[in-house]
């Protein structure tokens, strides 16, 4: 398969596999970062809040990849959700970036206390000023994705969520296909947890891959689905990139889609996660 996805309806083509920035203190940003671009990654996530823009700007400003070979995404905290300050916020953003645009700038959780209508004025302004290529959400359920979407005049290319074996997302699939969006799937990996699940194992061992490449792979060949993965092992940026030569069968999908039965959420901060779908 290949290793980016040009959405449905929207007009972005994202490769599948990013690499996750979440908590990565900066100077282990500068370690890893160059590791995972040699490995193949295209695609990086973070965001304010992570605190380690700088050093993802610097880490890419380093490299030999040229930026316009990077995917590059950010997301704006809740604090900075007046229309004014958004703006202001992805100045700042960029500035530490050392770019003069994000490939996806997305709103990192949904705010209540601000009027989405104002929120999404923002971000639509910085993506006709060309400082976001393409806009999306992260953490909003199906109901607050049909309202962003009625709501903002460029497309709203993905809902980032918490997506993971032992977690059913159809839902918010189902609402991603009906508007043209894609989903991407954070703590893909559950946290590490993967690892140890003999199912996974078992299946890995058919391709002669481990439990992780195996989730991974899962994501990356759903449809409409988009997959981030973080580690501060320069092995393991190897191995993790590593899930584009293989092919999970129909039933192979279908037994690790079923592990999802357990509903098994590990995101969900008091004051911040919406009633979830
Ligand atoms: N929008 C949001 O609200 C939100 C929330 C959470 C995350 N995210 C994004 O999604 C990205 C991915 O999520 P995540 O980083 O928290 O979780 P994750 O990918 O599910 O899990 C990362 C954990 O798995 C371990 N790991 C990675 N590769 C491994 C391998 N090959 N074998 C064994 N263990 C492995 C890592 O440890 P080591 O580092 O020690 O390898 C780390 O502890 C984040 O970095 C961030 O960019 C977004």
């Amino acid at each position: 398969m290949t290793t980016s996805k040009t959405l449905g309806t929207g007009p972005a083509t994202i490769p599948s596999l990013g690499f996750g920035t979440f908590r990565i203190p900066g100077a282990e940003v500068l370690q890893i970062l160059p590791h995972a671009l040699n490995a193949g990654f295209r695609h990086i996530d973070t965001a304010q809040i992570y605190g380690n823009e700088a050093e993802v700007g610097e880490a890419m400003a380093g490299s030999k990849v040229p930026r316009n070979h990077i995917f590059l995404t950010t997301k704006v905290w809740v604090e900075h959700y007046r229309a004014d300050a958004l703006v202001a916020s992805v100045h700042e953003s960029l500035r530490k970036l050392r770019t003069d645009h994000v490939n996806l700038l997305l709103l990192h959780w949904p705010n209540a206390n601000v009027p989405l209508t104002e929120t999404l004025e923002g971000l639509n302004a910085v993506h006709q000023a060309g400082l976001a290529q393409h806009i999306g959400v992260s953490n909003f359920n199906t109901q607050m994705m049909e309202e962003a979407a009625r709501i903002s005049t460029a497309p709203l290319v993905t809902n980032q969520v918490e997506y993971h074996p032992y977690l059913n997302q159809d839902k918010v699939l189902a609402a991603a296909r009906q508007l043209g969006m894609t989903v991407t799937s954070y703590f893909g990996l559950a946290d590490g947890t993967v690892v140890h699940d003999p199912l996974l194992q078992a299946i890995g061992q058919r391709h002669g891959k481990s439990a992780v490449q195996v989730v991974l792979r899962w994501l990356v060949q759903q449809p409409n689905v988009l997959a981030l993965t973080k580690t501060v092992q320069p092995a393991r940026a190897v191995s993790n990139y590593q899930v584009f030569d293989f092919e999970l069968s129909a039933d192979e999908m279908a037994s690790i889609q079923a592990l999802g039965a357990q509903h098994k959420r590990l995101v969900s901060p008091d004051g911040l996660a919406p009633a979830w779908d």
